[in-house]
């Protein structure tokens, strides 16, 4: 199959490009000018060096592909970025997909956006919408946290501090998934196109894990005793009433309110299938897929097997 991958250049793009190419389809990879993507990967590979603007013209020369893969994501999460990266771009391929007549458009999403507060949630959604309405059958994946997101203490607590907590560092929980694993998933759900559209939620294998159990699983594998300091979530609130009359007049800090909510966001709601019925996460009942797992992928990062994930600019310790 010939496939559109936008986001070669992420995190999870990266490992679905590798996927792809270990499953012998033929790539088309969007990176943006100046980038690369990297060269240990294989295959008939054509990369193309282009700023996805909100004009079609700029998808005139792109070759004809059977399918479309998004990975593309705000690396910021500030609302005129995320509206221009979620949506706008985003827009943009589909208009491709829909000229092109694709088969099938995949779109990497997040789990995050059923409770959504948050403007790139917001756009995420959006763009969603506009899939749901098109003629081009469309998977939506929503994933749960990735490994990447939760390896932000591994060198403090390496060195013998504790593992930051927001409260009791119970009430939140999560499935986190590896990048191999849901670009396998993804690549899998790439030849199966639905009849419409159809919205997958998931996590890596169980069970969920709470920031209490991911540092006691930090702090055995690098054999440090368990200790932690819990920090109060609200403190973001406190910080974003301080800077917040300054927004008026910076771009720059009205980003950084936004950043404050985001972190907020994430230190007190579970990257978990929401139940709306009974309003509480289901941990049970958010799907699993793949075999990797955090505890592995501490004990790799531990012997040096793996290196550390680039962070990204969400990154907050
Ligand atoms: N972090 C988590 O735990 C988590 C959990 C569930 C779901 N998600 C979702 O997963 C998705 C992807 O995450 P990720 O970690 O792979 O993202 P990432 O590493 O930040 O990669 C983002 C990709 O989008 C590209 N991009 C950004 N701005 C662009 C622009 N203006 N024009 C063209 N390309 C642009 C980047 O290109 P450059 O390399 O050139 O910047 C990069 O290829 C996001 O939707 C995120 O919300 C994340």
């Amino acid at each position: 199959m010939r496939v559109l991958l936008a986001g070669a250049t992420g995190y999870i793009g990266q490992a679905v490009l590798r996927e792809l190419a270990e499953h012998g389809h033929d790539i088309v990879a969007l990176v943006r000018p100046g980038r690369a993507v990297s060269d240990d990967v294989t295959g008939p590979i054509a990369v193309i060096e282009v700023e996805i603007t909100p004009h079609a013209d700029w998808t005139l020369d792109l070759p004809e592909t059977d399918a479309v893969i998004s990975c593309l994501a705000s690396r910021s999460g500030a609302p005129d970025d995320a509206r221009h990266v979620e949506f706008e771009a985003n827009r943009s391929l589909l208009e491709y997909a829909e000229r092109v007549d694709a088969q099938h458009f995949v779109l990497l999403s997040a789990i995050c956006v059923q409770i959504p507060r948050l403007a790139f949630q917001r756009e995420k959604l959006r763009f969603e919408a506009l899939l749901e309405a098109s003629k081009v059958p469309a998977t939506i994946v929503r994933a749960t946290a990735f490994f990447r997101s939760l390896v932000g203490q591994f060198e403090r607590v390496r060195a013998g501090k504790p593992f930051l907590l927001f409260s009791s560092g119970n009430t939140t929980a999560c499935k986190p998934i590896s990048d191999r694993d849901l670009a396998a998933f993804i690549v899998q759900k790439l030849t199966a196109p639905p009849e419409g559209t159809q919205v997958l939620p998931i996590g890596g294998p169980g069970p969920a894990l709470t920031p209490q159990e991911q540092g006691r699983l930090l702090c055995e594998t690098v054999g440090q005793p368990f200790q932690t300091t819990s920090l109060p979530p609200e403190m973001f609130d406190w910080i974003r009433w301080l800077i917040s009359p300054l927004a008026l007049f910076s771009r720059r800090i009205r980003d950084r309110v936004e950043f404050l909510r985001i972190a907020k966001f994430y230190a007190t709601e579970s990257m978990l299938c929401w139940d709306e019925a009974l309003q509480r996460y289901d941990a049970q009942g958010t799907p699993e897929f793949g075999e990797d797992t955090l505890a592995g992928f501490y004990a790799k990062l531990h012997a040096g097997e793996v290196s550390m994930p680039e962070r990204g600019e969400h990154s907050l310790f």
